[in-house]
């Protein structure tokens, strides 16, 4: 944070200050200005340190304090150091024997008088020579000792040692180093671990905000009922609502974008008075292709661009229905066309596979309701045998629709289509001359986009040798939508797989409603 260049900044940033960070403050310049957190919770009447330790972080947002820490290392006893803290260390041991003796004993005594186990006598033996407490001889093949001088040495600076850490861990820093080393050099006595220990320190705004004086009065934090009725409210601050302070945000389940997109296109078409189909994935080259005019030798057929199924492999198909879409593509049967000459394979159109796009499902319902005027959409997967990358996806969506009445016409085609992207928001649609097998005339339709044209669908009005062997009369305008670049433009997405690889971040920032 800046910091205040005014009175009246100093005033703001002071009217942010809650109570306990007040309170923190003044306890910090009371032991001096720094200091470890635990003389503040001690000097300001905190109950816990959390307390402290939350406010002094708040305050550090603020500049207004600097909260430190750093590791260093503590020592304590081991259990070895335990023991020698109530028995006394074993040289001390040992003198208290030979004392009790007249001053003088052997090896053998130290060992049976139980004063010193097995183990220890070796080391003993050195640390009473080192520290000159006994002269160590031979005699008769046994080694005796011998105290010198008055017999009661005083106590060494190691053993004032072992007292101190019998009390409490000490810093290392803080203590006698040569005696330090002296029980370091000697097995399990002591324990040392790394310690952070915190600091607080006031900054110099810190310390400008206590010259200009705090006031601690009781805050409200919340406003409840009876501080309300009682009139308390009046005698006491009423902490400010701070919206910049930082909160976790909270990340709750929520519709994933693209479902929420797809229940919005959903709406739009249902408020257009569109009705919507139900369709399905798998279906028969017979009514994702033939009957759709599409020739038998289409490249598009080809197996690098359509998934053929083996499970089912084929579908039967009615005869009535293949002799008639047979006759269109012969020679064009009763719809005035050529057709594409050849002859028609039952064999190609019964393969079952991965329908390539949603207007199967359109065909199939203009079969089953050739007669009365309609206005349908469905929204589906479709499957193409494509290689991904940036805008092309194996599997994608689409938006796909009809309407068919007597009047129907290539105005009203644009129109629908015009008005369906200005309700999802994109007002800016142009339609370009297009060719697609079943319809005539046939179109493309792009929405300008972060400064281009992105191609987002095909249209047009079905061709007679697509309505006539369905019984349809009236006329057709359809339309097949991508969905996924729809969607790439709405979550401002450059990489179309970007939709699916489910980044959790990306979800959970993600708006409920892209605008
Ligand atoms: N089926 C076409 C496609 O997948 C789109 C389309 C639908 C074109 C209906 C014309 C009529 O691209």
């Amino acid at each position: 944070m800046d910091p205040p260049n005014t009175v009246e900044d100093l005033g703001r940033l002071k009217s942010r200050l809650s109570a306990n960070e007040k309170r923190v403050l003044i306890a910090l310049d009371s032991v001096g200005g720094r200091s470890d957190p635990e003389a503040v919770v001690e000097k300001g009447g905190f109950k816990v340190m959390a307390e402290v330790m939350s406010a002094a972080n708040w305050l550090a947002d603020k500049g207004l304090v600097v909260v430190d820490e750093k590791g260093h290392l503590v020592v304590g006893l081991d259990e070895e150091g335990r023991h020698h803290a109530i028995e006394g260390l074993p040289e001390r041991r040992a003198i208290g024997l030979l004392n009790e003796k007249g001053g003088q004993g052997t090896m053998q005594d130290l060992t049976s008088s139980g004063v010193l186990e097995k183990h220890e006598v070796p080391i003993t033996l050195g640390w009473l020579k080192r520290k000159g407490w006994a002269e160590i001889s031979k005699e008769d093949g046994q080694t005796v000792l011998t105290l010198s001088g008055s017999g009661e040495p005083a106590p060494g600076m190691d053993e004032i040692l072992l007292a101190m850490l019998a009390k409490g861990e000490r810093p290392v820093d803080a203590l006698d180093a040569e005696a330090y080393q002296g029980l370091r050099g000697r097995k399990g006595i002591l324990k040392e671990r790394e310690v952070n220990e915190r600091s607080l320190a006031l900054t110099s705004l810190g310390k400008q905000v206590l010259e200009s004086g705090l006031e601690l009065k009781e805050e409200i934090v919340q406003l409840t009922s009876e501080l309300l009725a009682t009139g308390k409210w009046r005698d006491r601050d009423i902490r400010p609502y701070d919206v910049t302070a930082y909160a976790p945000s909270a990340t709750g389940g929520k519709p994933h974008p693209l479902s929420t997109l797809i229940e919005e296109i959903r709406e739009v078409f249902i408020e257009m008075g569109f009705e919507e189909i139900a369709t399905n994935y798998v279906e028969s080259a017979f009514w994702n292709m033939d009957a759709l005019f599409i020739p038998q030798d289409h490249p598009a057929r080809e197996m690098q661009d359509t998934f053929y199924l083996a499970h089912p492999e084929r579908f039967s198909l009615d005869d009535g229905m293949v002799k008639r879409i047979a006759a269109v593509h012969e020679h064009g049967g009763e719809t005035g066309s050529t057709g594409w000459g050849g002859t028609f394979s039952k064999e190609t159109a019964e393969k079952a596979l991965l329908r390539t796009h949603t207007t199967v499902g359109t065909i199939r319902y203009l079969h089953d309701h050739p007669d009365d005027p309609c206005k349908v959409f469905s929204l589906g997967r479709v499957f193409r045998n494509e290689t991904m990358d940036a805008t092309h996806l194996p599997e994608f969506h689409q938006i796909e629709g009809i309407i068919k009445e007597p009047g129907a016409n290539f105005r009203m085609l644009v129109g629908v289509l015009r008005e369906f992207y200005r309700r999802m928001g994109f007002p800016k649609v142009r339609i370009r001359p297009g060719y697609f097998p079943y319809t005539e005339p046939s179109m493309e339709v792009d929405v300008f986009y972060n400064g281009k044209w992105m191609e987002l669908g095909g249209s047009g009005i079905f061709r007679p040798e697509v309505t006539e062997p369905l019984g349809v009369k009236d006329p057709v305008c359809a339309w097949g939508l991508g969905l996924e670049r729809l969607a790439m433009m709405r979550f401002g997405l450059t990489d179309i797989r970007d939709i699916y690889v489910s980044d959790v971040d990306w979800l959970r920032d993600a708006p409920l409603h892209f605008e």
